[in-house]
């Protein structure tokens, strides 16, 4: 494994390779612990490469057994391996050669999940970012990209099934209990997207015709018996093509595409060309087991990863720098692709959240970086909320500031222009200038600077001569690295309400350009006059989230009650009721932490109250209203000197109020949004499952007891409605004798189903209070717990970290320390994981002065581990710095 190696990677040092590869064959022996892999690679020099340059492969761990040049041994004076690095010189000037490379892999001992390795019998590999170089040595960079021939030989018995990317070309027997497959990828590839699965796995098979009427060969890989799991997965499978069809025109270019579920698996999934490999999280789906947030997940990640195959695959990154080449744009894609299938107004709303409580923490601590960054130490590290979902508002920006039209022309522009090729976000950005003919070079600021801007906006009506007046000040806070900031390109939607309901048409606007409902920040400074407007308007701005800021705007609550109630942007309404209860919920902690008295704005209540109560609203986004900002969110808003005891005291205290006040709206929104008879996962029904779940939660407040979640559980009859039930009980009402009875239930009639396993430990381990850690080690020893698996250590560890404010930052720091013995003992088995988890320290510095004294203790501990991964080296130092 690579440890702390000081090395930092600085894109100002990009340089193409001095050789260019023509094509590999790769042969795979495979073995549990000694596999053979063969590696024949045809390079030349590149044309104005030094003509003494040597060849430089990179390499991670490896075992070498072999060398060739052009067939014949290398004489050992041509080259060198040191430092994970073979260096070959005295290469020809012209012409092609080939040098052939043997390795010897242990896939049983590769815990780090990155390379070949094993996961329940099945051989696997994951290569992005730099996996590949842990198979064999070689140019494992994105711009380096090649056909593949890949001959795969196991064993007949255990590995009926060999797969890698592209086409099958042909099988056959190998002698002694063994056979041979060999595939072959037409399309030229970088490294990172190459992959290898082989072993014995059920399948589920469809086909798909394209919009050119190719028929297309669809198979899903899964455990055997769990076949009618993955149905949802294949039916989302064929929506996403369609869907690429028919808003991106893009076309699925192989005969066949595979996906392969496993379980063991780092990160979410992977788009590998022609096979993409998944967490089977990601997967399998049934109403039993799968809630519908699950359902979500699935469409979306299976969405995510086949449009991989045109913003990743067919145009890749040049350099890992470009990341958010292809995940921020992957993740806009998909968040398109939901918000067609679903409602788009609750799926933004639930974007937004999700930006809010991951990606703005990261921005606004140690960790935060620009979109693009210019340096790194750990590659890995960089797989962020801020490459992938700021990324992808960066890229709903550009859709914004030039229209649907413009957006599509630029995006046509980049397929055409740069299908084959490893790109730059700057040759993206110039796509859109040339269709658009507009100048975004202030707008790439979006993807140079890190930190949330910050704009604050002030109004002032002049009644006599009808004009109103915005004034804006934007200010992009500090971030490690960067001290001074210039001012952003901001698109903000805007819309300006009159009383009567209809929206003021101003007779001039001047200040800013403004082209239909978007008004273009600019300046640090920018005041803006509407003119020609009758009456004092009720301002609704960043309708959408169209940029990701923050706002501060200082409006009367019984403005941001009209949003609320009457704006023609779904998501501005929900925005308003948060900025209707965030101070309140602020104020709350204030008072909770001194001991004060802790006031509820009857507003807050009331509106929230009513907007749930309406029947002309749907039930989803009724369900989004009544889930109050998040304690992380308070926590954000609140700013520094946490203390979660008071943000979660403060919170509770105004759940008590809208509880106790709208009891009688929830036991009938409880009642009568009861799916009854046959689960079926669409988006309808999901909301009112949602809905009705909120009111159970509000109920148990409202109740004091746990006799209604209780009876929901006994009486569910599928995942979605029996976790919410069991996480009632669990949060509101641990030590009621129906709560231990609850998740002893659930326990023995899911024991053999680890995925929802996983949910049993994350509902416990998100118990609030002081009484968690003690909770959480206990569950440790349970024989269900297993380290090796990352979905599980993520489920306890990990959501205990992230997920429970009170329980995780306890005053004494236990928790902390806790995690930092987690992490030393997690990190020489799988790296990724454990820097992974660690990151959920982001936000120590916001934290009160005693508990953060312990949070920096906790950090100095894994600071001073021995042989700490460049991973979480790389992180802890970070958050020290
Ligand atoms: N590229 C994958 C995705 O976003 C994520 C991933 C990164 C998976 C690194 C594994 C390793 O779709
Ligand atoms: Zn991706």
């Amino acid at each position: 494994m690579r440890t702390e190696s000081g090395r930092i990677i600085n894109l100002a040092d990009y340089r193409p390779t001095d050789f260019v590869l023509e094509r590999v064959d790769l042969t795979f022996e495979l073995d549990p612990t000694e596999t053979k892999c063969t590696s024949r690679m045809l390079f030349h020099r590149r044309e104005g490469a030094a003509t003494d340059a040597p060849l430089v492969l990179d390499g991670d761990e490896l075992n070498m057994t072999g060398l060739l040049y052009d067939g014949m041994p290398m004489e050992a004076e041509r080259f060198t391996e040191e430092d994970d690095v073979l260096t070959i010189r005295e290469l020809p000037e012209t012409g092609s050669f080939e040098i052939t490379v043997d390795t010897v892999i242990n896939p049983e001992a590769n815990t780090q999940l990155m390379g070949l390795y094993r996961t329940n019998g099945i051989y696997c590999t994951q290569c992005e970012a730099e996996g590949f170089r842990r198979i064999t040595y070689f140019y494992d960079r994105p711009d380096v990209l090649c056909v593949y021939t890949v001959n795969i030989i196991a064993d007949k018995e255990s590995c009926p099934l060999l797969l890698s990317n592209g086409n099958f070309l042909g099988g056959a027997g190998y002698g002694e209990g063994k056979h041979f497959a060999a595939w072959f990828d037409p399309h030229p590839k970088p490294s990172y997207l190459f992959a290898l699965v082989a072993g014995d796995l059920g399948v589920v098979e469809d086909s798909f015709t394209t919009m050119s009427g190719r028929e297309v060969v669809l198979k899903i890989y899964v455990e055997h018996g769990k076949e009618p799991r993955a149905a949802y997965a294949m039916d989302a499978l064929k929506r996403s093509m369609k869907w690429d069809e028919d808003v991106f025109g893009r076309e699925y270019d192989l005969d066949i595409f595979m996906i392969v579920a496993v379980s063991d698996f780092n990160m979410g999934a992977m788009e590998n060309k022609g096979l993409n490999v998944f967490n089977d999280k990601y997967v399998l789906a049934d109403p039993d087991t799968a809630t519908d947030a699950d359902y979500a997940n699935i469409e979306a990640i299976i969405a995510h990863e086949y449009f991989h195959n045109w913003t990743g695959n067919r145009i890749t990154c040049r350099d890992w720098f470009q990341l958010c080449l292809k995940e921020g744009l992957t993740v806009y894609r998909d968040h398109e692709f939901s918000a067609d299938q679903r409602s788009r107004a609750v799926k933004r709303i639930a974007e937004v959240r999700h930006l809010k409580s991951e990606q703005f923490p990261e921005d606004a601590g140690p960790l935060a970086h620009p979109v693009r960054p210019t340096k790194y130490r750990e590659i890995n590290n960089f797989y962020t909320t801020t490459v992938y979902e700021k990324g992808s508002e960066v890229t709903r920006m550009i859709a914004t500031i030039l229209g649907a039209e413009l957006f599509k022309q630029g995006m046509d522009l980049y397929f055409e222009r740069h299908d084959g090729d490893a790109a730059t976000i700057e040759d993206f950005v110039k796509c859109f200038e040339d269709a658009s003919g507009r100048d975004l070079s202030q707008f790439s600021l979006w993807y140079h600077q890190a930190g949330t801007p910050l704009v604050t906006v002030s109004s002032a009506f002049d009644q006599a001569k009808g004009v109103f007046t915005l004034s804006f000040e934007q200010m992009v806070p500090p971030t490690p690295g960067q001290s001074a900031k210039e001012p952003m390109h901001i698109p903000l939607r805007f819309g300006l309400l009159l009383a009567d309901g209809t929206e003021a048409q101003p007779r001039a606007i001047e200040g800013a350009e403004v082209t239909g409902d978007v008004l273009h920040l600019t300046k640090r400074q920018q005041t803006v006059t509407f003119s020609g407007i009758p009456t004092r308007p009720v301002v609704t701005l960043n309708r959408g989230f169209s940029a990701p800021i923050n706002l501060h705007f200082e409006q009367p609550l019984a403005d941001l009650a009209h949003v609320a109630r009457h704006d023609s942007d779904f998501f501005a309404r929900w925005q308003a009721l948060n900025d209707i209860a965030l101070p309140n919920l602020v104020e709350a902690a204030r008072g909770a932490r001194n001991a004060g008295e802790i006031a509820v704005d009857p507003l807050l209540a009331d509106t929230l109250i009513a907007v749930a109560g309406d029947e002309t609203l749907e039930p989803a986004f009724r369900a989004q209203i009544l889930a109050l900002p998040s304690e992380a969110d308070v926590a954000r808003e609140h700013g520094g000197n946490n203390d979660p005891d008071a943000i979660r005291a403060g919170r509770e205290a105004v759940l008590e109020v809208v509880a106790h006040k709208g009891a009688e709206l929830f036991a009938a929104l409880f009642d009568r949004n009861h799916t009854r008879g046959g689960f079926t996962p669409d988006a309808a029904s999901a909301g009112k499952r949602a809905l009705r779940n909120a009111a159970l939660g509000y109920l148990a407040i409202a109740e004091g007891r746990p006799d209604r979640a209780a009876k929901a559980f006994e009486t569910a009859d599928n995942m979605t409605d029996l976790s919410a039930a069991l996480t009632v009980l669990a949060h509101r009402f641990p030590d009621a004798p129906q709560t231990a009875e609850a998740l002893e239930a659930f326990r023995a009639r899911f024991a053999d189903n680890a995925l929802v396993i996983d949910k049993w430990f994350s509902i416990q381990s998100t118990i609030p209070g002081y009484g968690a850690l003690d909770r959480v080690r206990a569950l440790m020893e349970s024989p269900l717990f297993n380290r090796s698996n990352p979905n599980r250590v993520r489920a306890l560890v990990g959501t205990f970290a992230f997920s429970n404010p009170t329980g995780f930052n306890r005053a004494d720091g236990a928790g902390y320390r806790f995690l930092a013995e987690q992490i030393l003992e997690i990190d020489p088995k799988n790296p990724q994981l454990a820097a992974r988890i660690l990151t959920s320290m982001r936000s120590w510095r916001a934290l009160e002065d005693v508990r953060s004294d312990h949070a920096r203790n906790a950090l100095r501990t894994i600071a001073a581990g021995e042989k700490l991964s460049s991973d979480v080296s790389d992180i802890v130092e970070r958050m020290l710095k």
